[in-house]
This record gives structure tokens, C-alpha cells and sequence, in this order.
């Protein structure tokens, strides 16, 4: 497969050095990217926190620990070796005049804004007055916006500064193993392709369910909710790998096309093809409105409008606060005609299965006749692929994946202008009117009146 690579960077700058995600995933993708030797260049790291750089190295071993399957005094060593810190408002020019300071003469650095979109625009605009866009690299992270007009909005001030192919836009699903695996899987086996369209599918479900809830980050899921936290980017990659043409290995490019195509072609979602439920107790969250209407969970039901899936449903469900976390893709296909054996018909036809996480699988489910003298069947499952959850040795994490690419310059996993905006379009009509909002009790698999979507499906997937 052809991607595109430019130039390594020469410097890492990461705005939002001390907040969660630093915390969370960045130092341990540094740790992991400096343990294979890939991370020989200044590392910045950027916040206003009246810390220093020992604090901060503190502050990464805690998170090393806590995170990053533990400190690697090695990797450890290279990394600290390598880490600068400047503490500074970004709203400050003189923030940005130590940066550079920091920077020593770098002529291709990256800068990763893990900060609120909110900031983007100011933090971009200081490194163009300060001579740090020239040659640069940034990326951004998601929400990408919080509707299709503030994604224009945002997309059109950061390509006043960068060209398109030095924007990388992070989704960290798209850096994850398993969902790298839907599209090998698809393309690289004959006997698949030729099955995957309208004759053969009967309906497409991705289920993501987490058992906890909003994880002390009420304020953050107030303003966000379940639509734009992960089904307008996370889920809709995936509906996009799924349902995206076979891709051409001849120019660099060839995967994002086919991802912009096909969520052109799905419909704008309408109220009547939604279901949202909030999990009781949400209202109670520090940072909740104790009448809060965002939705903690929605399921959805999409029409791709294409040659290959028209009249082929796909649905959609994640929540907060479910029975299990686990997210999981089947494809279902329809059923063998009734006219060999004269049993019931089954609950569900054979189908695909891609377990996306914690861990992840591939199986192949039908039907096998039952032993003993009559001619009835039940349902096996064949499972092609089983790894063990990310974070467990050997497996390459998300973000290191992610940081990685982008300092070499490879775009391909990361979101593009024109399918942010697609997916955005998708998911807008219902942002401000979602229809009505169902309370759940936690632990459950959502409220009831989702089964509605699936009624004439046979039911929901229910993940393990
Ligand atoms: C994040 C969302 O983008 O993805 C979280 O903000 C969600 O709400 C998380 O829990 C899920 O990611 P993963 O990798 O654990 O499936």
C-alpha cells in the first residue's frame, strides 16, 4: 500500500503538557516511541501549570506507571534526555519566544495541540507570529468541532496557516490494531468482497459499550454528548472502513478517498432513525446540569446510499454506563432459504464478527448440524484472530502508533478535511433536536425503546 512520508520532524512540541491526555496516553506513546529508538529529536512539552521540568518528568514517570505498562529506565533515560518544558499563557507572545528558544533552530517540527479545540485558533496563530509555522507539521485533536459549521470554521483558520497534507486531524481509533484489521481483513481475502453488498447483507451492527460512566469528566460530557464524543468520528471511521470500495495501492491518498466517498453517500440522519437514553444519575455528576438533556447513550439506524449497501441498514449504538465495555462490529448475512430442512429458522443468519476491543477478534459464525439422528442445526463460530487487549506486551498502543506516523509525515490514519466534514453533515440534523431522551437504569443495555430500530433485524447484537 503507497503512503505518503515527507521528511522526519526535527522537534515534538505538545501544548497541554500536564492535562489528562499527557497523562493518559501521550508519555506512554513517547515511552513506547523511544524504546524502539524513534524519538531522537527535542521533545517540548507546552502548558500554563507554574511547573517546572522536573515536575514534569515526575509527572511523566506517574504516568508511566499508572499508564504506560511502567517506567523503562532506558526508554525512560532517552526520553528525559530529550524533554524540555515551557510554562507559559498561550495566550502570550512570550510564550512562544521561549518556545522557540527551546526549539534551537528546528526547521520541521510538530506541533501537537492536546488541548480544546477552542484553543486551536489562538495557539496557531502565536506560532505563525513567532516564525513556528514555517515548515511545520500540527495535529489536532478531536472534538473536531462540535457541529459542521464550527468544524468549517476550524478547518478553514488552520489552513490559513498549514497546508492540508501537514494537518493531522487524530482520531485514535483509526491507530488501533483491530480497526486496522477490518480493512486487511476485507481487501486482503478473495472469498469476502464478492458477499459484502445488498445481496448478501441482511443488516450491519457496531455496537460500543462502556460500563462506566463519565468518568469525573461531567463538565466535559455536558457540552458534548454521546454524538459527538464518539459516533460522529470514532464509530463513523468504522462504518466508513466498513463500507468504503476496495482502495488502490497506487497513490498515497487512495484510503481517504474511498473514506470521504463513502460517507458521502450516507444519508443525514433523521430524528425517526434515533434513539437517546441518558444513564440515571448523570444529573448528578459534578459539571452536569441537574436537568441536563445531552444523551449518555444513542442508537441509530444509517442508510448508506450507495450501489453496493442500498437498503442494507446500518446501526449504530454506544453508550455510558451499559451492561459490558466492549465494542464489537457483526455483519449479519441473510438467511439460507427454508427448503432443505424443516426446522425454524434461526435467530440469525452466518455472519462476520470483529471485536474491536478490549480485545480483539475475527469470527466467522454458522451453523453446523447438531449431532444425532435429526437434520437440525445450531450456531458455531470460527475464530480467525484473537489477540489480548491493548496495553498487554508486544501490542502496539493507538497513540504511539499515531505519534509515530505523523512524525514521519504518513496522513493515512489520520482524518481528512473533506470526511470530517461528511461525517459532521451525517450527524448535524439531529445535534440540536434529537427527539425524545429516555432515561436507563446503569448497567443495563440502554433503554428499550432502541429495540425498536431492530425490530425486523431479530434484536440487537448483544456483545459478551
Ligand atoms: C474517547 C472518548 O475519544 O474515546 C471517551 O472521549 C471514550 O468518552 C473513549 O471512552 C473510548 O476509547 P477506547 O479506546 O477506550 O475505546
Amino acid at each position: 500500500m503507497t503512503r505518503e512520508q515527507s521528511p522526519p520532524v526535527d522537534a515534538l512540541v505538545f501544548f497541554g503538557a500536564t492535562g489528562d491526555l499527557a497523562y493518559k496516553k501521550i508519555f506512554p506513546a513517547l515511552q513506547a516511541l523511544a524504546r524502539r529508538g524513534r524519538l531522537e529529536v527535542p521533545i517540548v512539552g507546552v502548558a500554563k501549570s507554574a511547573y517546572t521540568l522536573e515536575k514534569l518528568l515526575e509527572r511523566c514517570r506517574a504516568s508511566l506507571t499508572e499508564h504506560g505498562g511502567g517506567v523503562d529506565e532506558a526508554a525512560f533515560e532517552r526520553l528525559a534526555a530529550n524533554l524540555r518544558y515551557v510554562d507559559g499563557d498561550y495566550n502570550d507572545a512570550d510564550t512562544f519566544t521561549r518556545l522557540a528558544a527551546e526549539l534551537r533552530g528546528a526547521r520541521r517540527p510538530l506541533h501537537y495541540l492536546a488541548i480544546p479545540s477552542s484553543m486551536f485558533p489562538v495557539v496557531v496563530k502565536q506560532l505563525h507570529a513567532s516564525g513556528l509555522t514555517e515548515g511545520a507539521r500540527v495535529v489536532v485533536e478531536k472534538p473536531f468541532g462540535r457541529d459542521l459549521a464550527s468544524a468549517r470554521e476550524l478547518n478553514r483558520v488552520l489552513r490559513e496557516f498549514f497546508e492540508e497534507s501537514s494537518i493531522f486531524r487524530i482520531d485514535h481509533y483509526l491507530g488501533k490494531e483491530a480497526v486496522q484489521n477490518i480493512l486487511y481483513f476485507r481487501f486482503a481475502n478473495a472469498f469476502l468482497e464478492p458477499i459484502l453488498d445488498r445481496r448478501y447483507v441482511e443488516n450491519v451492527q457496531i455496537t460500543m459499550a462502556e460500563s462506566f460512566g463519565v468518568k469525573g469528566r461531567g463538565w466535559f460530557y455536558e457540552e458534548t454528548g454521546v454524538i459527538r464524543d464518539v459516533i460522529q468520528n470514532h464509530l463513523l471511521q468504522v462504518v466508513s472502513y466498513l463500507a468504503m470500495e476496495a482502495p488502490s495501492a497506487m497513490y498515497a491518498e487512495a484510503i481517504r478517498d474511498e473514506q470521504a466517498k463513502v460517507l458521502r453517500n450516507v444519508r443525514p440522519l433523521s430524528v425517526a432513525d434515533l434513539v437517546c437514553g441518558q444513564f440515571r444519575g448523570f444529573r448528578d455528576e459534578p459539571g452536569v446540569a441537574p436537568d441536563s438533556a445531552v444523551p449518555t447513550y444513542a442508537a441509530l439506524r444509517l442508510h448508506v446510499d450507495s450501489w453496493r449497501w442500498a437498503g442494507v441498514p446500518f446501526y449504530v449504538r454506544a453508550g455510558k454506563s451499559l451492561a459490558t465495555t466492549a465494542t464489537e462490529v457483526v455483519i449479519e448475512l441473510k438467511h439460507a432459504p427454508q427448503v432443505v430442512f424443516s426446522e425454524p429458522p434461526p435467530a440469525q443468519g452466518n455472519h462476520l464478527r470483529f471485536r474491536l476491543g478490549p480485545e480483539v477478534v475475527i469470527a466467522l459464525g454458522a451453523r453446523a448440524k447438531q449431532p444425532g439422528e435429526g437434520m437440525t442445526g445450531r450456531p458455531v463460530e470460527l475464530s480467525l484472530v484473537e489477540q489480548p487487549a491493548q496495553g498487554t506486551a508486544g501490542r502496539m498502543g493507538d497513540y504511539e502508533r499515531l505519534l509515530g506516523d505523523a512524525m514521519l509525515g504518513d496522513a493515512t490514519l489520520f482524518a481528512r478535511v473533506d470526511g470530517v466534514e461528511a461525517a459532521w453533515a451525517i450527524v448535524d440534523p439531529v445535534l440540536h433536536d434529537s427527539g425524545p431522551l429516555h432515561t436507563y437504569e446503569p448497567g443495563t443495555w440502554g433503554p428499550t425503546e432502541a429495540d425498536v430500530l431492530v425490530a425486523n433485524v431479530g434484536g440487537w447484537n448483544t456483545p459478551s
